[in-house]
């Protein structure tokens, strides 16, 4: 091989490791979007006993959640892609016809007593969580979402919240709509259906 084709390899080759390295590191520093809590946060008093991460099935009541349910998992990670184990990740949302398990929640609604509305789950060594729960119905003024909070012991590390990936309400929501188009792909859901189970895979990097 001549020599400045080799030169030109070589190059070649730098440039294209300097691109995947800069290509990973700016995938890495997508950092999930933080969200505000929102004012239906339920403090502990206003949960059921079942605090689980299968908010379809309240501990001891005999119905299911109404709604179609969604198996909703992913990893938690580091801002360097390191999976980060132990940590607690909380989810909360309206039931099926739009009401919160939260006293602040004057909707004349009657709250489904099926659905948990809050549960939490606490990630495996590799980071993974998992939730069993209901594809988010409309909450008035909103779009459809899922409450989410990470923490590490007592410490929070991040709220925020998730979306339905092409909801026609999407467009419309001030919260939404203040997102980069990066930030709104990192907290939207895309759902992909197999034997029966509607599953959405979301990474939060905090
Ligand atoms: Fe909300």
């Amino acid at each position: 091989m001549k020599l400045h084709t080799r030169r030109g390899l070589l190059k070649g080759f730098i440039a294209l490791v300097g691109l995947t390295a800069f290509s990973r590191k700016s995938i890495a520093e997508v950092l999930t979007p933080r969200a505000t809590e929102g004012p239906f946060y339920p403090s502990p008093s206003m949960r059921f006993a079942d605090t689980d991460n299968n908010l379809i099935k309240v501990s001891g009541a005999v119905k299911k959640a109404g709604g179609e349910i969604i198996q909703l998992k992913g990893k938690i990670l580091s801002k360097q892609g390191k999976p980060l184990a132990d940590h607690r990740i909380e989810i909360w949302q309206c039931d099926v016809n739009g009401k919160y398990l939260h006293s602040g929640d004057g909707r004349n609604v009657v709250y489904d007593s099926g659905f948990q509305g809050f549960g939490h789950d606490i990630t495996d060594k590799h980071g993974n969580y998992s939730f069993q729960t209901i594809k988010p119905s409309i909450y008035p003024g909103r779009t459809p979402h899922i409450h989410v909070k990470v923490l590490k012991g007592e410490r929070e590390l991040l709220t925020t919240q998730f979306y339905i990936a092409g909801d026609k309400l999407n467009s419309t929501d001030g919260l939404y709509r203040r997102m980069s188009d990066e930030e709104a792909q990192a907290v939207s859901m895309v759902f992909t259906q197999k034997n029966n189970l509607i599953e959405t895979n979301i990474n939060v990097i905090v």
